[in-house]
């Protein structure tokens, strides 16, 4: 029998199912109750005064950057070293997204290169704590504070993060998270900003249903009651079901940052003895785990993807640096080689299986593979007759 590996499993089950019955047996299915339990057990765990349940991350960036003042032929500071929705919901608000190259040891966001992007129309940074690993956030808001900059961070890869002593969403205007299918919470898609600033959380609110002053739940809980379209909103507001997804969860938050530190370590052990591996350098403090990347040689990145991919063990590219995409490219005038080090990383990385319940033996079976694929790829490039001019 050859074992089945998997690049990640969700573990939702019973506790999920009872508290998703418990919302198709009451009367509202969307943004209620539910969503406010959620919202404020999140807030709760982030030590953050408010949150909002969203339907996407995406959406929290979107409308972060819309309630901070952002607007067509404004900039906002970002990284090529990210999934492209990122600098989509810079792009949403009629700004354009102005990259900076990353840190090459932790592909995250280089702090000391934002300054110098900065011009007058330069509204906000927007860092993602790329894997897991939260950026210099210090370092970011003095540059904030000296240039009178907001700050958004895209957090979908680390709610547990802690950095230098600060937590993630503490030294920012908002922070927006990411509950797609395998992040470390999980709804199927769903999302959620959090913020210390009662104006800007009840702006968020506004901005995410419509700009209607009264909801679905304020009707069901107040009777009808006339309410005013006050603002250019959108429609992302999480339902009740999402959020019956999530509430079990957070109660596994913890224990299942946890196990994936524990496979993460596993993970190291092997691979620190396979020649020609790197990955990114785990700084002090606490890392989120949401994704393990490695890095290899990137004239054998896609050939170790194939071996390994023929064995049946699954992979992703997390990211391209995505500049080099067409849209960023044909919008803004992005070239190749503008941003090597993100560029190199993105050529460079593979994203190996990890998620709470991997069986240990599977990290085996995966740095196994890949100790073999990369010697057998590396002993024939040796082989190679040497070119000759
Ligand atoms: C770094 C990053 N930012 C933003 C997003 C967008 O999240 P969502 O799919 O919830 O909109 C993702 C999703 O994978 C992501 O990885």
């Amino acid at each position: 029998m050859t074992t089945k590996i998997e690049f990640f499993r969700h573990d939702l089950g019973d506790a999920e199912l009872r508290s998703v019955a418990e919302v198709l047996a009451g009367p509202i299915l969307t943004t209620g109750e539910t969503v406010g339990k959620f919202e404020q057990l999140f807030a709760d765990y982030l030590g953050r005064r408010h949150a909002l349940g969203l339907t996407s991350c995406t959406g929290g960036l979107h409308i972060s950057l819309l309630a901070l003042g952002v607007g067509p032929g404004d900039e906002v500071i970002t990284t090529p070293l990210t999934f492209i929705a990122t600098a989509a919901a810079v792009a949403e608000c009629g700004a354009k997204p102005v990259f900076v190259d990353v840190e090459p040891h932790t592909g995250n966001i280089d702090a000391g290169r934002v300054e110098a992007a900065i011009t007058p129309r330069t509204r906000a940074i927007l860092p993602v704590h790329l894997y897991g690993q939260m950026c210099d956030m210090h370092a970011l808001r003095a540059i904030a504070d000296r240039h009178r900059l907001a700050i958004v961070e895209d957090a979908a890869h680390c709610i547990e993060g802690e950095r230098d002593g600060v937590r993630v969403g503490e030294l920012a205007d908002t922070a927006c998270f990411s509950f797609y299918a395998t992040k470390n919470l999980t709804c199927g898609e769903g999302g959620a900003v959090v913020t210390d600033d009662a104006d800007l959380a009840a702006k968020l609110r506004l901005l995410r249903l419509h700009g209607m002053t009264k909801t679905a739940a304020d009707r069901a809980r107040e009777g009808f009651q006339p309410w005013d379209m006050t603002i250019l909103g959108w429609k992302y507001n999480m339902d009740n079901i999402q959020a019956a997804l999530l509430l079990p969860q957070m109660d596994r938050l913890e224990r299942n940052a946890d196990l994936r530190e524990r496979l993460a370590q596993r993970y190291y052990d092997h691979l620190s003895g396979i020649e020609g591996l790197s990955w990114p350098r785990v700084l002090p403090g606490r890392h989120g785990r949401h994704l393990f990347t490695i890095w290899v040689d990137p004239q054998l990145r896609n050939d170790v993807i194939r071996q390994l991919q023929s064995r049946g063990i699954p992979l992703l590219v997390n990211y391209r640096a995505i500049h080099q995409h067409a849209f960023f490219r044909d919008t803004y005038g992005y070239r190749p080689g503008e941003f090597p080090i993100a560029e190199k990383i993105g050529e460079s990385t593979i994203s190996l299986p990890f998620y709470p319940a991997m069986p240990e033996d599977h990290v085996d079976i995966v740095a196994g593979a890949l100790r073999e694929a990369l010697e057998q790829l590396q002993e024939n490039r040796q082989q190679q007759p040497a070119e000759t001019y």
